[in-house]
């Protein structure tokens, strides 16, 4: 798809089919993933992939809506802080940085696959953590749903450039 196409068709999904990922698609949406860029290159993260079948009450533990284990696949973007790059001036870590890189590549690489998605924020990190046995150095930043959309698009709102840019 043309990038520009892309970037404005893309849309939070809240209504997935239960059809099937094609591994050849799921393959290239997480090469896309690995691909992102990170700070200083040091990659610290881990891609997690659930299957949702049969496992869907659970993971509506770490996040409740009920169309975030419609999809087939869940999938959860987590840091490692410890080998995350550290700002000297301020000892900012970038991971969480690094992390939404990440995420917006997957989701964008779902997007031409003809694939939904949605950035879930708003889970419970604990439950995250029981749910998919995460090392205490693992942190979960980001989770999506990835399937078909059984969703319609809403029309973007956005503030205007003006609203948003400042040239200085
Ligand atoms: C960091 C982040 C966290 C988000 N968390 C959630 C969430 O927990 N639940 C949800 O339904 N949508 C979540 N969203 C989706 C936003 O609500 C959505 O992207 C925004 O309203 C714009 O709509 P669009 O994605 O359809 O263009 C999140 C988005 C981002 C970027």
């Amino acid at each position: 798809m043309d990038f520009s196409e892309l970037i404005r068709s893309r849309y939070s999904v809240r209504a997935y089919k239960q059809d099937p990922v094609e591994d050849d698609k799921l393959n290239r949406v997480l090469e896309a993933a690995r691909l992102a860029p990170t700070a200083a290159n040091r990659q610290p993260f881990k891609i997690i992939v659930i299957n949702t079948r049969g496992r869907e009450k659970e993971l509506n533990r770490v996040y409740s809506g009920e169309w975030f284990a419609q999809a087939p696949i869940v999938i959860c973007v987590c840091v490692i802080p410890q080998i995350g790059w550290t700002r000297s001036f301020d000892a900012k870590n970038h991971c969480d940085v690094d992390a939404a890189i990440v995420m917006d590549h997957l989701i964008l690489a779902a997007a031409n696959e003809g694939l939904g998605t949605c950035w879930i924020g708003a889970f419970d990190p604990a439950a995250a953590r029981e749910v998919l046995h995460l090392p205490d150095e693992l942190e979960p930043v980001v989770f999506t749903p990835l399937g078909y959309s059984a969703d319609q698009p809403r029309v973007k709102k956005r503030k205007e450039l003006a609203e948003l840019v400042q040239y200085q």
